[in-house]
């Protein structure tokens, strides 16, 4: 079996060479997480081809106690942390089409315009001081707005949100202290409170978001709930390392940042992809890329490693996934990471990366993208 060490120097910086040499073999067990780990990308393609063969219905249940309410429905089947992500046909069917309808092209086009503000607000703060970390002062706080905006979240209960998505983070990761996911478990709550109180708000008055429009449904109060989080939480730093690593990549270029950043901002969700991996069971025993694979058994489907398969390049890259669960707010993320990158290129020119400055990434499986990214620009 070769080893899966994701997190060991060099490849927490740099995964890409340890993918090529995994692409040589089958898929294999992991122990250190417990996962088979699928890289070429025809197998990685076939898992989120079929699922009735991969179910997305995986074991990753948040520990919370939940508020008034929530622990009859979660009694009754309804153990996912994400609606949607976590859900196969047909209720991912029935819950899919909603969100497809309220994430429609107009929808995220009028949106446009507010991202382009948010993002001239967040960058005209730190202009005049000629030194910042983007991802703290723009690739992280314009995904949060922009989803609180959209869903119709006030943006004066961003940081919040924000704290709870850290504690949401809390409860879905390893290693966490039992005083921490106690701490999580509260916050999480409270999330659902306050996510309740906006429904019921909403209900009494309708207004053009998101969360109006998927009122319209027959979800549930408790479905919705646990969409909204789906959306918070599969919105938010996604797009902020999609941000953070077009970047990388764009000041990494002799000539800086571009003034059209669209294919950066291609290239890097094949090159670089923010979301490197996506989990699914196996619903009986099975046999991929020559591996048998017994019922029940949790699959990583490496999509930063699929990307990279020299057997795809021709292909679409498969950073937004593929199939059924294709990214719902892939167009969304698009926008948000072009406007980003223009307005940093026409607002802060001469930009560059800080002297001495070197990138680290977090730990983990899901996600990849600078925790920081120090960077200078003259100050007249
Ligand atoms: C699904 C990536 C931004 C909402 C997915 C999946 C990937 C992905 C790989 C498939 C997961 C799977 O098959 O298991 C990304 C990346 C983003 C991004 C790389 C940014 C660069 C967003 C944004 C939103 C969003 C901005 C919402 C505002 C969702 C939802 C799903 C999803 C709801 C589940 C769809 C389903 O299960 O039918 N995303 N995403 N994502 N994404 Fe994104």
């Amino acid at each position: 079996m070769p080893e899966f060490d994701r997190f060991a120097p060099p490849h927490l910086d740099d995964p890409y060479p340890l993918y090529a040499r995994l692409r040589e073999g089958p898929p294999f067990f992991a122990d250190a997480f417990g996962v088979w780990v699928v890289t070429r990308r025809a197998d990685v393609k076939a898992v989120l081809s079929d699922p009735a063969r991969f179910s997305s219905e995986f074991l990753i249940r948040t520990p919370m106690s939940p508020a008034p309410g929530v622990a009859e429905t979660l009694a009754t089947g309804h153990p996912e942390v994400f609606a949607l992500l976590n859900q196969d046909p047909p209720e991912h069917t029935r819950v899919r089409a909603l969100v497809a309808a309220a994430f429609s092209p107009r929808r995220v086009r009028a949106l446009t315009p507010r991202v382009e503000r948010l993002a001239g607000e967040l960058v005209d703060a730190i202009a005049a001081d000629g030194a910042a970390d983007l991802i703290r002062s723009l690739a992280l706080p314009l995904p949060l707005l922009v989803i609180c905006e959209l869903i119709g979240i006030p943006r004066a209960d961003a940081p919040r949100v924000r704290g709870w998505i850290e504690q949401l983070k809390v409860l879905t990761s390893f290693g966490a202290s039992d005083a921490e996911q106690v701490a999580a478990a509260h916050g999480s709550v409270e999330f659902e409170r306050y996510l309740a109180a906006l429904i019921a708000q909403r209900r009494a008055h309708g207004r053009d978001d998101l969360l109006t429009d998927v009122l319209r449904g027959d979800l549930t109060d408790l479905e919705i709930i646990s969409l909204l989080i789906t959306l918070i939480f599969g919105g938010h730093e996604t797009t902020t390392n999609l941000i953070g690593n077009a970047l990388l990549a764009a000041l990494a270029r002799p000539e800086g940042l571009p003034d059209d950043p669209d294919d950066v901002i291609e290239r890097t969700l094949r090159a670089d992809p923010p979301v490197q991996g996506t989990f699914r069971r196996t619903v009986a025993d099975t046999e991929l890329g020559g591996a048998p694979i017994p019922a029940g058994a949790q699959l990583y489907a490496a999509l930063g490693a699929a990307n990279h398969d020299p057997d795809g390049s021709a292909e679409p890259h498969l950073a937004f996934g593929r199939g059924i669960h294709y990214c719902v707010g892939a167009q969304l993320a698009r926008v948000e990471a072009r406007i980003a990158l223009r307005t940093l290129a026409t607002r802060l020119p001469g930009l560059r990366a800080a002297d001495g400055f070197r990138v680290s990434y977090p730990a983990n499986l899901l996600h990849r993208g600078p925790i920081r990214l120090a960077a200078t620009w003259p100050v007249p």
